[in-house]
């Protein structure tokens, strides 16, 4: 057994744990980096949490600058097991109307301009991702929303995109035809380097807008997105406020074996 630590990398919108205590904001270096901002630790219901703002504190990094190997380094240096992803997206269901949210279990990464592995020349590994998040974490994710009352989706594929520009109506169709469920622009590679860095990863998903796939409503923009996330952020701050309960303080071998994804990725020979 070994102690529980959730790691919550929040976007736009979610920037504090209610209820956390003996707060305190840490910089904590990292080899990678500096990471977005410092971060915020302390106890909820006698678990450790970590908060670490995606974009920093007034949000000073792009989906493209945001520097993803530092913050996950920076979270597995604090002691984190299990990294929970807040972030805004959008919807290519109808279904899956703005305010709702989804559980993602998929991902299809079409970003171009970002770091996205903690391995290269010298120590090559190869994990894999065909299960990008953790199937346990994603229930607790998913037991916390139904419990704050949130309207939520079980699975979906999340099209990750370099932005910071939205997609055309042409490429939001064809991500609709693929299968994709939502876009956002940055799950990738933070899921990615979760894994190499042997972290559980689950990622809630909160819908602002339709893209710009659907004639009923307007295409997206931003002034939409920060409306919706304010009207939501009180709901994703309850669903975090939730996960300590269900993870519990001591936490057994990973099920799913995302605390030993390097047992057989690495492939260059120790010296
Ligand atoms: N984040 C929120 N909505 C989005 C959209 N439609 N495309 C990319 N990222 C988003």
């Amino acid at each position: 057994m070994t102690d529980t630590m959730i790691g919550v990398i929040g976007g736009s919108g979610v920037y504090q744990i209610d209820g956390l205590e003996d707060a305190r904001w840490r910089a904590v270096e990292s080899p990678w980096g500096a990471p977005s901002d410092e971060i915020l630790t302390g106890t909820l219901d006698g678990v450790r949490m970590a908060f670490l703002p995606r974009h920093g504190r007034g949000h000073p990094h792009s989906p493209t600058s945001v520097p993803y190997r530092a913050n996950i380094d920076a979270l597995k240096r604090l002691g984190v097991t299990d990294v929970i992803s807040v972030s805004a997206c959008g919807s290519f269901r109808e279904e899956m109307a703005p305010g709702d949210f989804v559980v993602i279990d998929q991902f299809i990464d079409r970003t171009v301009q970002r770091e996205k592995s903690f391995f290269g020349e010298g120590c090559v590994a190869h994990v894999s991702v065909a299960h990008p998040t953790c199937p346990r974490l994603g229930a607790a994710c998913l037991t916390a929303a139904r419990e704050a009352g949130v309207r939520v989706h079980e699975g979906g594929t999340y099209l990750a995109m370099e932005g910071p520009q939205f997609s055309s109506v042409a490429e939001s169709r064809m991500y609709r035809a693929w299968g994709c469920d939502v876009i956002g622009m940055t799950n990738m590679p933070e899921a990615k380097l979760a894994r190499e860095a042997e972290l559980c990863y689950a990622s809630v998903a909160m819908i602002t807008d339709y893209d710009s796939w659907h004639e009923g409503h307007d295409t997206v923009d931003i002034n939409d997105i920060v409306r919706t996330l304010t009207g939501n952020a009180d709901k994703a701050r309850d669903l975090v406020r939730r996960l300590p309960n269900l993870l519990g303080s001591e936490r057994a071998l990973c099920p799913h074996g995302c605390d030993r994804a390097l047992e057989y990725a690495l492939l260059t020979a120790p010296e």
